[in-house]
């Protein structure tokens, strides 16, 4: 209704003043909500033409007010050892983070410690973490639960259509079932399975101009296989004045943004540039060219020069001196928070283990192994796969903010999806296909930067190849 009014206040007063607007001048201005400044557009020039026209408008389209700003980083506990009290807490962290998220959900409401559980008879709801998974013989999943008190056998039954469902070790899950007293100890027969999750979300189109935030992963500077003049297309289109790249106020880069050394055994034979430092300097060479005024953030990946286990640290000061001072250091992973939106950050690792594990995942189509990791609300769910973990009192994988945009990379390929109102990407690369990928049988989908506005759904991918 409002709209509506705003659409004939519009046009009223641009009759009013003997102008003719073109409906794609008067959509800008709505979407603009420029309202406010029809005394500007209906400039000298509109005036005696008697016409107003989209270009007329356009110019007046404020772009968003880049400036360099300063970012609080929170930095993961570093230590150089961990006992296995650090892994006890760890899980117990963890298993209470999403347990509370869990139980938060409606269908949840009445939830039993499993201990209590075991007491009681009929319908229960309990939630704990997976420590075991099998298959009976008959065809049933059994999946043993574990909550702070104790632990418990859970039945999810063929005939029910539960055997199926991906069960991950380690995950917290919700079951709400039937006790049964039957055997030696009690166990449960699950009718329904409730995952921590992520909860609807409406998408504010908000009536801002865009302001973008571009992502550039795995780009391995240093590598013989680095897609030198793609990049640089890339980087001329940033400098360049065009009315996309004058709203780009954050660009991400997030890991592998060299290819580093010793990553595997023969990896000199592909190196273009054999020290990692100069690959940094290097890859400062071209991100310096970038305009100040565009807030960078560079986190590391399984490729770069920082400890390899997750939560992986900054780069050292060495590396940073490289980069000009808009450069801001991310550890991975990393919740970065911009203009009230929450933008998270990984690398990726655990995709690796997701693929094996999800059925229909591949390395050329990930989104569905990206999906399993919102829905368990942790970035690598499974402990102990191909992705080295070092244990914290906290555990900085579970997604405690949900997200606006999810960013990984480390695949090389490209997917973007949307998963209950989170825009999501894997990455492109900017390295060619490698040897070691044309072994695999995978072809990458290099050169693509994603765009994301901030203020609507709009995604834009620009293709450099
Ligand atoms: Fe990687």
């Amino acid at each position: 209704m409002e709209l509506f009014e705003d659409r004939r206040k519009i046009l009223e007063y641009f009759q009013g003043h003997g102008i003719l607007v073109s409906p794609g001048a008067l959509d800008i201005i709505l979407n603009n909500s420029m309202g406010q400044f029809l005394n500007e557009i209906a400039s000298p020039d509109v005036l005696s033409s008697g016409y107003l026209t989209e270009n007329d408008v356009k110019k007046l389209i404020k772009k968003p007010e880049r400036k360099k700003m300063n970012f609080e980083v929170y930095i993961p506990d570093i230590k150089a050892h961990s006992s296995v009290e650090d892994f006890r807490e760890m899980f117990v962290d963890r298993y209470e983070r999403l347990s509370k998220m869990v139980i938060q959900s409606s269908e949840m409401r009445g939830t039993y410690a499993i201990k209590t559980a075991k007491k009681a008879s009929g319908k229960v709801k309990i939630v704990g973490m997976v420590s075991e998974i099998s298959n009976t013989k008959n065809g049933h999943k059994r999946v043993l639960l574990e909550d702070l008190g104790d632990n418990i056998n859970v039945f999810l039954l063929k005939n029910k259509g539960l055997n199926n469902e991906l069960i991950l070790e380690d995950e917290v899950i919700g079951v709400i079932g039937s006790i049964s007293n039957s055997g030696k100890d009690p166990v449960i027969f699950a009718d329904e399975v409730i995952r921590p999750d992520i909860p609807y979300k409406m998408i504010d189109e908000e009536k801002k101009p865009p302001v973008y935030v571009a992502s550039l992963s795995d780009i391995h500077v240093g590598s013989k296989t680095f897609r030198k003049d793609d990049f640089n297309k890339m980087i001329s289109w940033i400098k360049s004045s065009n009315e996309e790249a004058e709203s780009l106020k954050y660009l991400i880069l997030s890991g592998d943004v060299v290819d580093g050394i010793g990553v595997y055994p023969g990896q000199e034979n592909d190196l273009a540039v054999l020290n990692p430092y100069k690959q940094y300097e290097t890859l400062a060479d071209y991100v310096n060219q970038i305009p100040e005024d565009i807030n960078i953030f560079i986190m590391p990946g399984n490729h770069d020069i920082v400890r390899l286990a997750e939560p992986q640290p900054l780069f050292s000061s060495k590396i940073r001196d490289f980069f000009n001072s808009n450069v801001t250091l991310l550890p991975n992973p990393y919740n970065l928070r911009l203009e009230d939106k929450n933008v998270l950050i990984y690398h990726g690792m655990s995709l690796n283990d997701m693929i094996e594990l999800v059925p229909g995942a591949s390395y050329a189509s990930v989104g569905s192994a990206i999906e399993e990791l919102l829905k368990r609300r942790h970035l690598a769910p499974v402990y102990g796969g191909k992705t080295p973990i070092i244990p914290y009192k906290r555990d900085y994988h579970v997604i405690e903010d949900v997200p606006d945009i999810f960013i990984t990379g480390h695949i090389h390929s490209f997917s973007q999806g949307n998963y209950k109102g989170i825009r999501y990407i894997n990455a492109s690369t900017w390295q060619s296909q490698t040897d070691y990928q044309k072994m695999m049988n995978f072809s990458p989908n290099p050169s693509i930067m994603t765009l994301f506005d901030l203020h609507s759904k709009t995604t834009i991918l620009k293709d450099f190849k």
